[in-house]
């Protein structure tokens, strides 16, 4: 078993029993504005969202979480017939582990095996392409017959890391080349750190399809390599680890916002603490086109069986199905409560920012070019 294999199940397994969450809840300072009279039928709510170019039942996405051991092949199981049930889409954890040794590709294929007809995209870091080159790229969309790529941005994370790979000189470059090169969409993704408007600004220059801001407020897996660096007397990675892994980045609000004030339009997934189906109303009432989010599925894919066992695979796919479905009933009172019959009309809701985000977005200049957005649609924005 290599290294990387090694770090993806000890990374599965902190998430799923650590504290391993921000305390960052940006959306607390997002309020979306009550319409009285809404004049729908909230039995009429349409979730149904469009996402380049395809079909999604819910505005949600199952993120990027694991493969790359073969104790992580069930919870892919699970979680892709979830996906696969309930019309969502659904990212596979980074699959430098296949690229490392073929015998991991197991745990990821079975994702794209019990979710035929789902949205899937593939995954790999950065770095990773500058030593994979798109040979590598091809190889990891191929293994899942994926829909699309994601490339993972987790400079935080490796540097906490003892072994984390902190050279990432040249990888906007390769970036640009993988968009050149690859006929599926490529996304690309933070982990918890979110991404800013001069960075999505270059990621659109350089060709990307779409964004996921992957912001602060929910897992970081910084302070999951505390409890790693810990268990290995890693005594400087620890420090690093409380440091940097609890509170560094922009938030999922803030970045949703900085993408929203580009001169242009690009798709943009939320993810970073996204909890309930109120978070995913404000994030595409700020902008975003889809949310997703990682954490909330794990626990429950993880729920009844232990992660090695190939038992009860129906009943945790159920309860992470229950998650989704009830994120789909809250957003769907938000939906009702402001009036918009569909996910585009939710994009035009009237919008409130106030507190800490709205210092920073005003500090950024980022408040009045939104607002002009929000006008040129026909919405407003208010700050309080
Ligand atoms: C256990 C775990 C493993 C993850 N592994 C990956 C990964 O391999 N590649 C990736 O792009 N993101 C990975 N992520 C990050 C998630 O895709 C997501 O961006 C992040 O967890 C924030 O969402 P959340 O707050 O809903 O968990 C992982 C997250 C978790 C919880």
């Amino acid at each position: 078993m290599n290294q990387t294999s090694r770090r993806k199940i000890e990374q599965l397994r902190i998430c799923a029993e650590e504290e391993v969450e921000t305390r960052e809840d940006c959306f607390a300072d997002v309020k979306l504005v009550h319409v009285a009279l809404p004049e729908i039928d909230k039995d009429e709510i349409d979730l149904n969202t469009e996402f380049l170019g395809f079909s999604f039942n819910y505005p949600v996405m199952i993120a990027s979480m694991t493969g790359g051991h073969p104790a992580t092949k069930r919870t892919n199981k699970v979680l892709a017939k979830a996906a696969e049930s309930l019309g969502v889409g659904m990212g596979v954890g980074s699959q430098r582990a296949a690229l490392e040794s073929s015998e991991q590709e197991d745990s990821f294929r079975v994702v794209r095996d019990v979710a035929p007809n789902s949205f899937i995209y593939a995954n790999l870091g950065a770095p990773q392409l500058k030593e994979y080159g798109i040979e590598g790229v091809e190889r990891v969309i191929e293994m899942i017959d994926a829909d699309a790529i994601a490339i993972h941005l987790n400079f935080l994370q490796e540097a906490i890391q003892p072994e984390g790979n902190v050279d990432a000189s040249g990888c906007l470059t390769a970036i640009k080349d993988v968009c050149e090169a690859i006929k599926k969409p490529v996304i690309v993704k933070e982990t918890g750190a979110g991404i800013s408007y001069w960075v999505a600004k270059k990621l659109h220059e350089a060709g990307v399809s779409a964004i996921d801001v992957g912001g602060l407020g929910g897992t970081s897996l910084a302070a999951a390599e505390i409890y790693r660096a810990r268990a290995e007397g890693a005594e400087l990675s620890e420090h690093l680890g409380n440091l940097f892994g609890w509170d560094w980045g922009i938030t999922t609000l803030e970045s949703v916002v900085e993408c929203s004030a580009l001169p242009f339009s690009i798709p943009v997934i939320a993810t970073g603490g996204i909890r309930n189906g109120l978070d995913i109303a404000k994030s595409m009432a700020l902008g975003a086109d889809l949310c997703s989010a990682a954490l909330p599925f794990l626990k429950p894919a993880m729920g009844t069986a232990n992660a090695d066992a190939d038992t009860d695979i129906d009943a945790d796919a159920e309860k992470v199905t229950e998650k989704i479905k009830e994120m789909g009933e809250e957003l769907k009172v938000a939906m009702f409560l402001t009036g918009c019959k569909s996910t585009t009309e939710l994009k035009e809701a009237e919008v409130i920012i106030t507190g800490k985000a709205k210092e920073i977005a005003e500090q950024r200049g980022f408040i009045e070019r939104l607002k002009r957005k929000k006008r040129q649609s026909g919405s407003q924005m208010r700050l309080k």
